[in-house]
């Protein structure tokens, strides 16, 4: 059996896979490339797991392709990944419907340019009825502002009379952040051999299970993604139990 027909048929693959596709610029570098180089072929890469991991039956795959700090970077590196995002949206909505892949974004989105925004509500729209995968899209993303932002709304709501303090329980508080729509992450990679957050899910990640490796994201590939399943699939998550309790539960 392959390793992805194993994922598939398991009752222990994951249903939520996060990733931070870390290396592009080091990638490029190493080959005498420009940046940018480097972040096209991360599309390539990110066409490749999202095929792979709709393949291996798992349901909600979520990336961080452009971070709230990102836009720090210099100006002609920020165009550049802007024009690929683009051009990449309307590239690729043939492999999403293929895999029957929904796509959808998370983040600030009203700060990327008009015709960013335009390319992903498209998009967005016409692979709303796929319901193989979903494709989450971190876009202009950082975890600390949308914790922020759904305090603001929460207290908002408080100050209308609307919800009492006693109602914000963490159920709450997890509707009130843009991953309303999605399960916490079973599983978080981040490739090119670095090990921090980032500011990515601080609030879903909480019981995650980590995973990094020194791959640069366009040299990662489904064999790569697979094993960092099959890694996940072999542990044990105790969520503060014993070993023990969690064998007599199965
Ligand atoms: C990840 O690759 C892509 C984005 C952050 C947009 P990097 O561009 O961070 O690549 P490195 O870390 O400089 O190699
Ligand atoms: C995190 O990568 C953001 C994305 C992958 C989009 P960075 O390369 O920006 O992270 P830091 O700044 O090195 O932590
Ligand atoms: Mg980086």
């Amino acid at each position: 059996m392959s390793l992805k027909e194993e994922i598939r048929d398991s009752i222990k693959r994951p249903q939520h896979v996060a990733i931070i596709m870390d290396g592009n610029g080091r990638w490029a570098k190493k080959k005498g490339y420009i940046r940018s180089i480097g972040h096209e072929n991360g599309v390539d890469a990110l066409r490749n797991i999202a095929t792979a991991s709709a393949e291996a039956n798992i349901k909600y795959l979520t990336v961080y392709a452009f971070s709230s700090e990102n836009w720090n970077r210099p100006k002609a590196e920020v165009k550049a990944l802007m024009s690929i995002l683009v051009s990449s949206l309307k590239k690729e909505l043939k492999t999403l419907q293929d895999n029957k892949i929904r796509l959808r974004a998370i983040g600030d989105s009203l700060s990327l340019p008009h015709n960013c925004q335009r390319e992903l509500a498209e998009v967005m729209e016409l692979t709303k009825d796929n319901d193989h995968m979903t494709l989450t899209l971190a876009l202009s993303y950082g975890s600390r502002e949308e914790i922020k932002l759904a305090v603001q709304k929460l207290a908002r709501e408080v100050a209308a009379g609307e919800r009492t303090v006693e109602s914000i329980d963490e159920e709450v508080i997890s509707k009130a952040l843009y991953t309303d729509f999605l399960p916490d992450p079973d599983l978080l990679i981040r490739t090119s051999d670095e090990y921090r957050i980032s500011n990515y899910l601080l609030w879903q990640i909480a019981y995650s299970e980590l995973y990094f490796t020194p791959k640069l994201w366009p040299d990662f590939g489904a064999e790569d993604f697979y094993e960092a399943i099959l890694s996940y699939m072999n542990r044990e998550r105790r969520f503060g139990k014993t070993t023990e309790q969690i064998k007599s539960l199965s």
